[in-house]
């Protein structure tokens, strides 16, 4: 059977996840996104470079956020061992950690040197769906052709079709246009990688994923939904001068492509691997224990495929 290369780092990566977690989950509801944020960052980077690999910073937070960044770019690692390139983001939904409102992650994925899209952190249109409907939606379709394929392939009332959609301003005429067709819509202040990831999940009442959110979330979240077999599409959709800028050195073939989730995680050996910070539909947050501390992580890989819930005693040292 094929497998990952570097299939026997994957508890390392799971630590690296877990500590950010750990780090970011002290900070929650202090109302500082910021410090949260570089707790997650720098937990992570001491674990990574720990560990005997080659790795590389191909998509992150950092300029979107003000965040204190693992930049795209840096290296992970000793150095030593296989080439990996790593999507991060240390602390998804900053927000969410900073006010206690749910669905923060650690969370990364992973893929062979070259095969996870490397570009800035910027904003796109996604829509991302589960695998029965792999295949019967596109970015360009009409919002309420798209949910009657959905409802048809699920086989569903429209009425019974649930869209998560970012709570943003941005999106008033998207959930206008949900409505209009007739399905329901569930909103949500942050973090849009679960929510996509929702769509593939039977127990969840999430069906699509629709509307503009991060870069780098939409690449973690195609490398899961290749795992999932699910599909999500995107395109850029620059909201400032930066991204703009950013965007033309890609080229204008990147700038008006339509990515689907192999264009943004290539690999066969594509992995994910995410640690809840606070509950969300993917994983239970961090608890406190006193003696100890519990993580909740699902780590997943496409070759082979596997989705693994794996619940993490953290005994303290007295
Ligand atoms: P971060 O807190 O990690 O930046 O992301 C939270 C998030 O909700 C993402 O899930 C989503 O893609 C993005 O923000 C949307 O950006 P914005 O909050 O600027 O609308």
């Amino acid at each position: 059977m094929k497998t990952i290369p570097y299939m026997g780092l994957a508890l390392e990566f799971l630590n690296a996840t877990e500590q950010a977690a750990i780090a970011a989950s002290r900070w929650v509801g202090r109302g500082d996104g910021k410090a949260a944020d570089r707790a997650a960052v720098d937990a992570m980077r001491k674990v990574f470079n720990k560990i005997d690999f080659s790795g590389e910073v191909v998509i992150g937070e950092g300029a979107k956020d003000e965040a204190p960044e693992l930049f795209v770019g840096e290296k992970l690692g000793t150095g030593r061992g296989v080439l990996v390139d790593i999507a991060v983001d240390p602390l998804e939904c900053t927000d969410s950690v900073a006010y206690g409102r749910p669905n923060a992650l650690a969370v990364i994925a992973t893929g062979p040197r070259g095969s996870i899209y490397k570009a800035f952190d910027g904003y796109m249109e996604k829509i991302a769906v589960g695998p029965e409907a792999r295949g019967a939606v596109d970015l360009d379709m009409p919002v309420k052709t798209a949910i009657k394929k959905v409802a048809h392939v699920l086989g569903k009332d429209v009425g019974e079709v649930t869209v998560a959609v970012l709570d943003r301003p941005r999106h008033e005429d998207l959930i206008q246009q949900i409505r209009h067709a007739g399905a329901r819509v569930r909103l949500f202040s942050d973090g849009d990688v679960a929510m996509a990831i929702a769509t593939c999940l039977p127990e969840s009442p999430i069906d699509m994923l629709l509307g503009i959110g991060g870069s780098t979330e939409a690449v973690l979240a195609a490398a899961a939904l290749r795992c999932l077999d699910g599909e999500i599409m995107c395109r850029w959709k620059p909201s400032d001068e930066r991204q703009e800028k950013e965007l033309k050195k890609l080229g204008a073939r990147e700038a008006k492509k339509v990515f689907s989730a192999r264009d943004l995680a290539k690999s066969e050996y594509v992995t994910f691997t995410a640690t809840g910070v606070i509950d969300g539909p993917l994983a239970d947050g961090v608890v406190f224990e006193g003696e100890s501390i519990i993580t909740h992580s699902v780590v997943m890989s496409l070759l082979p495929r596997t989705l693994r819930f794996i619940k993490t005693k953290h005994i303290l040292e007295t």
